[in-house]
């Protein structure tokens, strides 16, 4: 691999050995990125105050914004957050996977991680090179998506050592992310008012059916500026590209449109009879599934082209859908 300094990012293979080595740095104190089978994340060791403050730096990421604890087992739960009878039965129906709970934390837990909140998110990752290195070193891992705060999540090794190559020096590459989007957030304080606090591709109504309970959508405002963040949701600009993006409901898709060569346009779905060089599909059937995967993606590789506008058409309401609309609006939020 061609390095550019001294503290330039390695990508390792998930051979035996790298893992091995990798384990070692995450004991150590040190950070490693990990692919999930949602984004990659920027992995310390979750116990460790020193090792996770380093993530925040890396990251630029406001000390008010509290990160996720992974584990490897649903037996380790026990050791970061208390659970309760509806947790118990979301973790088992959906981890490993792309669900995250969060849930009263456990004083072994440092308040860093989740930024002096009285509770903390867990996920168990459903991504087998992560659960192999997870396991290696026996420790929950705390870990935001493997982006400077702000831009876009990675959904390649590639992606994290364009945004953190300079101020990380391992990543773990376990290929493209399968699912494309963050976990979903679900809010399990009180367990008869539970809360989506971010879609994911764990829906509401999968949610809501496990529990046999009403489950609340996530609350669109703003947060207090100094006040630690309940929510990713709750900050309006995030995942954003540097090239401004313009969100809509349908692109015009009659031939006799005329599409801006300055801008890229971004359909959900391919028009067979629309074509150019800047004209783009998130999908070429219609599956939710395919756009997600690709999402963020092909928000960066238009962001590094140097388009004036990024021209993007909303996915269609519900399931997977509303995690992709919910992505989009933030990229294209203006504060
Ligand atoms: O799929 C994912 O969730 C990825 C992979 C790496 O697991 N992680 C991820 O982390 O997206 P991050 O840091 O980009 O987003 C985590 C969000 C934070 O923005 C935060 O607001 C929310 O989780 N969060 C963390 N702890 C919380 C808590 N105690 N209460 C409410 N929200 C919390
Ligand atoms: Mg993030």
């Amino acid at each position: 691999m061609k390095t550019t300094g001294p503290r330039s990012a390695h990508i390792y293979r998930a051979t035996p050995r790298n893992l091995a080595r990798l384990a070692a740095a995450l004991r150590r104190g040190e950070l490693v990125a990990v692919p999930t089978e949602t984004v990659y994340g920027l992995a310390a060791n979750a116990l460790d105050e020193a090792a996770c403050r380093h993530i925040f730096t890396a990251k630029g990421r406001p000390a008010q914004d509290p990160l996720i604890v992974h584990i490897g087992h649903l037996r380790e739960l026990d050791a970061i957050a208390d659970s309760n009878p509806a947790a118990l039965i979301l973790a088992r129906k959906f981890w490993p996977g792309p669900l995250t709970m969060v849930l009263p934390k456990k004083s072994a837990v440092p308040g860093i991680v989740s930024a002096g909140l009285a509770t903390v998110a867990v996920r168990l990752p459903n991504h087998p090179v992560f659960l192999r290195l997870q396991r290696l070193t026996g420790l929950p891992l705390a870990a935001p998506s493997a982006n400077p705060f702000g831009y876009v999540s990675p959904t390649t090794a590639r992606h994290v050592h364009d945004g953190l190559g300079a101020r990380i020096k391992y990543i773990l590459d376990g290929g493209p992310t399968p699912i494309g989007l963050e976990s979903t957030i679900v809010d399990l304080r009180n367990p008869r008012r539970v809360r989506i606090l971010r879609p994911g591709a764990v829906t509401r109504d999968q949610i809501a059916q496990a529990l046999g309970c009403a489950v609340s959508a996530p609350r669109q405002r703003k947060p207090a500026p100094h006040a630690a963040q309940l929510a990713p949701g709750m900050l309006t600009r995030h995942y954003s590209p540097r090239t401004p993006v313009t969100l809509h409901r349908h692109l015009p898709d009659s031939p006799h449109d005329t599409f801006a060569t300055t801008d890229a346009w971004v359909f959900f779905t391919r028009p067979l009879h629309i074509s150019g060089k800047n004209i783009f599909a998130l999908t070429s059937d219609g599956s939710t599934a395919a756009a997600a995967h690709r999402l963020f993606s092909t928000l960066r590789r238009l962001d590094y082209k140097g388009y004036r506008t990024i021209h993007i058409e909303e996915a269609p309401n519900g399931g997977l859908g509303d995690a992709i609309n919910d992505r989009l609006r933030r990229a294209a939020a203006r504060e």
